[in-house]
C-alpha cells in the first residue's frame, strides 16, 4: 500500500439508491416503506420548474413526518447554474430535524463546485447548532465532471459517494443512445469475414465502460463509494440486472432504482451469494495454512491464490457482515 492513507467514508449500504420526485406526496409515502438502502428526495430533474417550491415543500414535510426507518435518507438538490440551490438548501435544513443524511448535488462540473456547497451547508449547520454532519454524493454526468473527477472525489470530508449520472453525460458528450443507461447496438463490433464464408458475428460493447470505470476509479482512491445512475427501461429486469451486474464487478456498490421494482433487483446483484461467501471462507482457509508454512502463495482448485486474494475475500465477507447475508 501506498503510505498515503486512504480515510474511508462512513460505512453505509447503498446497494440500491432509489430516486423520488419531491413533487408526489404519494411515491414519497411508499419511498419511505421500500425496501431501498437510500433513498434520495429529488428536487432536480424529475421536478418540473413550476412545482420546485412545492416540491420543497413536500420534501421538508416528508423528512418531519414520514417514518424512514433504517433507510438512509439523501436530498438531490438543484445544480449550481440555478436559481433554486440555496433555496434547498437552507431551507431544507433550517426547517428540518437531524432525519436527513446526504444531500446530492448533480452536474458537479470542479472541486469547486463542491467546496462552494459545503461552505453554504457548514454555515446553517453552524447557525442552527445540527449535530448530524451531513455528507456529500456527488453526481459525475459531464463530461467536465468526468474530466475533472479525481479532484472533485477529494473536495470535501463531506464526500461519501460518486455516482454516474449516464443520461446527462450522454447530453454533455453527445452520445448517440437509445435509452437511459443501456446498450446500443450500433457500438458494436462485426467480426472479420470468415475464410468458409460463415456467418460473421456482432458483438455488442459497452459504451458506459470507461467512464463508470473511472468514476469508481476516482471514488476509490478517495475512499468514496462508487454508484451507477439510472436505468431506464423498468419493464426490462433482465437488462437491469446485466447492467447491474457489470457495474458491480468493475468495483460499484450500488445502483439507482429510478423505479420502486428495480430495488429488489439492485439488493441481490450488490449482496455477495452464499457462493461467494463459502469460496472467500475457502480462500481464508488455504491463506492461512499456506501462512502457517511460510508460503505467500498458493493453488487452490487449480488457480492462484495470494495475499492480494485474501484482501478481496476479507472485502467481501465485511461486506456480507454489513448486508446480514
Ligand atoms: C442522472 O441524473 C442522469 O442524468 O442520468
Ligand atoms: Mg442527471
Amino acid at each position: 500500500m501506498s503510505f498515503t492513507e486512504i480515510t474511508e467514508a462512513p460505512a453505509r449500504l447503498n446497494r440500491s439508491e432509489l430516486a423520488v420526485p419531491g413533487s408526489n406526496r404519494r411515491f414519497l409515502e411508499k419511498a419511505a416503506q421500500s425496501a431501498a438502502d437510500v433513498v434520495f428526495l429529488d428536487l432536480e430533474d424529475s421536478v418540473s420548474p413550476a412545482l420546485k417550491d412545492e416540491a420543497r415543500r413536500n420534501v421538508i414535510e416528508a423528512l418531519n413526518d414520514l417514518d424512514w426507518g433504517e433507510k438512509t435518507v439523501s436530498l438531490r438538490l438543484n445544480g449550481l447554474d440555478t436559481a433554486w440551490t440555496y433555496r434547498d438548501v437552507v431551507d431544507v435544513l433550517e426547517k428540518t430535524g437531524e432525519r436527513l443524511d446526504l444531500m446530492m448535488l448533480p452536474k458537479v462540473g470542479v472541486a469547486a463546485d463542491v467546496y462552494a456547497l459545503d461552505v453554504l451547508v457548514s454555515q446553517v449547520e453552524r447557525a442552527r447548532g445540527r449535530k448530524k454532519r451531513i455528507g456529500f454524493e456527488l453526481i459525475i454526468e459531464s463530461a467536465m465532471g468526468l474530466a475533472n473527477a479525481y479532484a472533485i472525489a477529494g473536495a470535501s470530508p463531506r464526500n461519501e459517494s460518486l455516482h454516474f449520472g449516464v443520461a446527462d453525460f450522454a447530453a454533455s458528450v453527445h452520445a448517440d443512445t437509445t435509452q437511459i443507461g443501456g446498450p446500443n447496438p450500433r457500438y458494436a463490433v462485426l467480426t472479420d469475414p470468415l475464410d468458409d464464408g460463415g456467418r460473421r458475428d456482432i458483438h455488442w460493447g459497452d459504451m458506459w465502460h470507461y467512464p463508470v470505470w473511472q468514476m469508481v476509479v476516482a471514488a476509490r482512491a478517495h475512499g468514496l463509494r462508487p454508484i451507477d445512475g439510472p436505468f431506464g427501461d423498468f419493464s426490462d429486469e433482465a437488462g437491469f440486472r446485466a447492467h447491474a451486474a457489470r457495474a458491480m464487478v468493475l468495483g460499484c456498490e450500488g445502483k439507482w432504482a429510478i423505479h420502486p421494482s428495480q430495488v429488489a433487483l439492485a439488493n441481490a446483484v450488490f449482496s455477495p451469494s452464499a457462493d461467494e461467501l463459502a469460496k472467500a471462507q475457502k480462500i481464508l482457509d488455504a491463506m492461512e495454512k499456506a501462512e502457517a508454512s511460510g508460503q505467500g502463495a498458493v493453488a487452490l482448485d487449480g488457480k492462484l491464490i495470494d495475499l492480494a486474494s485474501i484482501r478481496q475475500a476479507k472485502a467481501m465477507i465485511k461486506k456480507a457482515k454489513a448486508m446480514d447475508v
